[in-house]
């Protein structure tokens, strides 16, 4: 063994160290009782004898010559004004509370308008069945919806429901009129991800059925929403519109809180911006769960989560929300 280069390369990697570790850390490193220069002295044993002297005095030598160096760190340090081996003058790490989550304060906000209005929150499972999301709300099997790139099928009858509405089925078939229920939740669609689609998104569906529900109700509830979420100046646009569940049916618009109505980049110069849909639920609906539509009549709507949230704090892209940045989630 070549203790001369041994010592050699210890001394280089010492120096290399002491660039970037702390003087404590280096000591410990290596001079230290686990430290290196120790290692060395355990090597004297594999030594002849004749040897062993002078490498032993090496070893030595390089010992001090090491501490004094750590001295000469030590001091070039600047003098703090330190209790123990901690420095009081650091800034604190203050611990950054959680916050809700955009989607989720406007699911809640959505949610308490409608629960003040006297409607139940009622929850339905994300793996549906066939029945539920299409057949029960009338949806016929030639329906561009039902198309397998338009859905994620599990193993048959099962699918990832494609929107909250099969919720109006589950409720219908297990209370009685009276309804009035809002459902909440997550919804799947094999969309490629841009400014506007996901994957996964939220819906908050509406239903209230009941003997003598009317139209006029139902504009009445929505026109109330509307009003709590964005400011008693918002007004409501019914437009008329097709769905396979509501007879008749309605997309609703909201007068552009931007522009006050007059035309801009964000309702597109029309004024207007489309938040939900809406009807009257169609006979066969009411039928397939075991309501007489001759008793009976009722009104549904959906509405989009991320689209309303969008709407409300002007966010320009819905990837926004599921890319986990601070800088765009500290706002909410
Ligand atoms: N389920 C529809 C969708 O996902 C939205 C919808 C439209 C729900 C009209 C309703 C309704 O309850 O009445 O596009």
């Amino acid at each position: 063994m070549d203790i001369d280069a041994k010592i050699a390369e210890l001394r280089a990697a010492f120096e290399e160290d002491a660039a970037r570790l702390s003087p404590d850390r280096l000591r410990a490193r290596y001079v230290g009782r686990q430290g290196r220069v120790r290692d060395l002295f355990g090597l004297l044993r594999s030594l002849p004898p004749e040897e062993k002297g002078s490498a032993g005095r090496k070893l030595n030598d390089l010992k001090a010559e090491l501490e004094e160096r750590l001295r000469g760190l030590q001091e070039d340090r600047p003098a703090l004004p330190a209790v123990g081996k901690t420095d009081l003058t650091l800034p604190g790490r203050a611990p950054e509370p959680g916050r809700r989550h955009p989607i989720y304060r406007t699911w809640d906000e959505i949610v308490g308008v409608f629960t003040r209005l006297g409607f139940d929150v009622v929850y339905g499972p994300e793996i549906e069945t066939e029945q539920n999301n299409f057949e029960a709300l009338n949806i016929p099997l030639e329906h561009p919806s039902r198309d397998a790139f338009d859905t994620f099928y599990l193993e048959r009858p099962h699918l990832l429901r494609s929107h909250t509405s099969p919720v109006q089925i589950r409720t219908m078939r297990e209370r009685r009129p009276p309804i009035r229920v809002i459902a909440p939740g997550k919804v799947f669609r094999p969309d490629t991800p841009d400014a506007s689609h996901s994957p996964q998104f939220h819906q908050v569906e509406g239903l209230m059925v009941g003997p003598g529900v009317t139209f006029a109700q139902l504009k009445g509830v929505l026109d109330l929403f509307v009003k709590a979420m964005w400011g008693p100046e918002i007004r409501t646009r019914f437009r008329p519109s097709f769905f396979p569940f509501t007879e008749p049916s309605a997309e609703v618009d909201v007068s552009c809180f931007i522009c006050g109505a007059k035309g801009c980049p964000a309702c597109k110069q029309s004024g207007w911006m489309e938040i939900l849909g809406s009807g009257m639920v169609h006979p066969k609906v009411l039928e397939n769960c075991g309501i007489d539509p001759e008793e009976n009549t009722g009104f549904a709507f959906g509405m989009g989560i991320e689209r309303i949230c969008m709407l409300k704090y002007g966010i320009p892209d819905i990837r926004l929300f599921t890319e986990n940045r601070f800088a765009f989630l500290r706002q909410f």
